[in-house]
């Protein structure tokens, strides 16, 4: 097991890393390939819009949500802070970075307790799924939501960036049983996301099937993984294999597409380089029942809490009005009818 002094530095290197390089996919979201359609003619008043979504028996103002991000830190704790704030101001969704620093170091824990700035919201725990392999526990799930008063625990897949990292943990044989366990036997809701490679129709498949309660997409052409720990690795040879991977994974369009053709009725976050309103509601008109931002709300977030209230205010103005552009007063009415491939 890794020492808690490396798991702290790399923490903040992944907040610099993320703030002050270009680590995006050369990939895109596949956003960009389709348009809502307009109406001439939306018969509704735009004061009427109704953005909000209930998710996991929740209401939130707005079908969005700040991505998991960050902990383990005292930067990352003020920056966690700065997006509970937000989150709380605008009653969107948050989840805090993953959680295992803060298993392993009691003292740790603190600065991923941000109810207190963010009583109402819609609140995510966070830990690698690969962690059940090496080491944690069901309890050790169950702390984590104990320990911020969670609403749900989300479990992330990230084969990739553990295999680059360099001493990474990538024994992820038998990992979809131990997930289905931990569906069984925690209280809330267990969300499984990737980390901005997507989850493919068949893997969405087997984690509804385990159990797992919502799938965040997490799809390319966003923040490229690969990239981030390129600029981390130090030998020449290890950084040439990173770069073979900056235009890998399943585009967050393709990803909501293909899950939502198979899977009715589940819960679709969609994330991964979504950058405005109207990527939220291109999403939505997709299959998606909410958007994630991670590393465009970090940016905000590490200049002021003002930029990120900013952001999350165009944000929110965007998708009103998109809806009022296509013609439909509340979510659930986005359909793909509202949407078209162009090409
Ligand atoms: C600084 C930073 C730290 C992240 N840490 C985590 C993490 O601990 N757990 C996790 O599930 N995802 C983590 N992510 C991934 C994001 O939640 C998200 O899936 C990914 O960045 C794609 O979204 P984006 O293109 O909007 O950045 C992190 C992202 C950033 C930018």
């Amino acid at each position: 097991m890794k020492s808690n002094l490396s798991i702290h530095s790399r923490k903040d290197d992944h907040l610099i890393i993320n703030s002050q390089k270009d680590v995006i996919s050369s990939n895109t979201t596949g956003l960009e390939k389709f348009r809502l359609i307009h109406n001439a003619l939306p018969e509704i008043n735009l004061l009427d819009v109704d953005p909000s979504v209930k998710i996991f028996g929740k209401k939130l103002s707005l079908p969005l949500m700040i991505s998991s991000m960050t902990g383990g830190t005292k930067k990352a704790s003020e920056i966690n802070q700065i997006l509970a704030h937000s989150a709380q101001k605008y009653d969107i969704a948050m989840g805090v970075g993953s959680q295992r620093i803060g298993i392993e170091n009691k003292r740790s824990m603190e600065t991923f307790k941000v109810r207190k700035f963010a009583p109402d919201i819609l609140l995510f725990s966070n830990i690698g799924a690969i962690q059940l392999n090496y080491g944690f526990t069901i309890d050790d799930c169950k702390k984590t939501v104990d320990a911020i008063n969670s609403d749900a625990l989300i479990l992330h897949l990230n084969p990739l960036q553990e295999a680059l990292m360099g001493n990474g943990n990538t024994n992820f044989s038998g990992i979809l049983k131990k997930i289905e366990m931990v569906c069984k036997n925690l209280e809330v809701p267990v969300v499984v996301k990737e980390v901005g490679w997507g989850i493919s129709s068949q893997v969405a498949k087997s984690l509804i099937d385990a159990g797992v309660q919502a799938i965040d997409v997490a799809g390319a052409g966003g923040t490229s993984w690969s990239e981030v720990e390129k600029y981390r690795i130090t030998n020449p040879s290890g950084k040439r294999i990173a770069e073979g991977y900056r235009d890998w994974g399943i585009s967050t369009s393709e990803a909501i597409i293909n899950i939502r053709k198979e899977q009715r009725d589940t819960l679709i976050f969609a994330s991964g380089g979504l950058q405005d309103g109207v990527d939220v509601i291109k999403s939505i008109a997709l299959g998606a029942n909410l958007g994630g931002v991670a590393r465009k709300f970090l940016i905000a977030a590490m200049n002021s809490q003002e930029e990120l209230d900013e952001t999350i205010e165009e944000f929110s103005k965007q998708i009103q009005i998109t809806m009022f552009a296509i013609g439909v007063k509340e979510i659930d009415a986005i359909s793909t009818a509202n949407i078209r491939r162009i090409e």
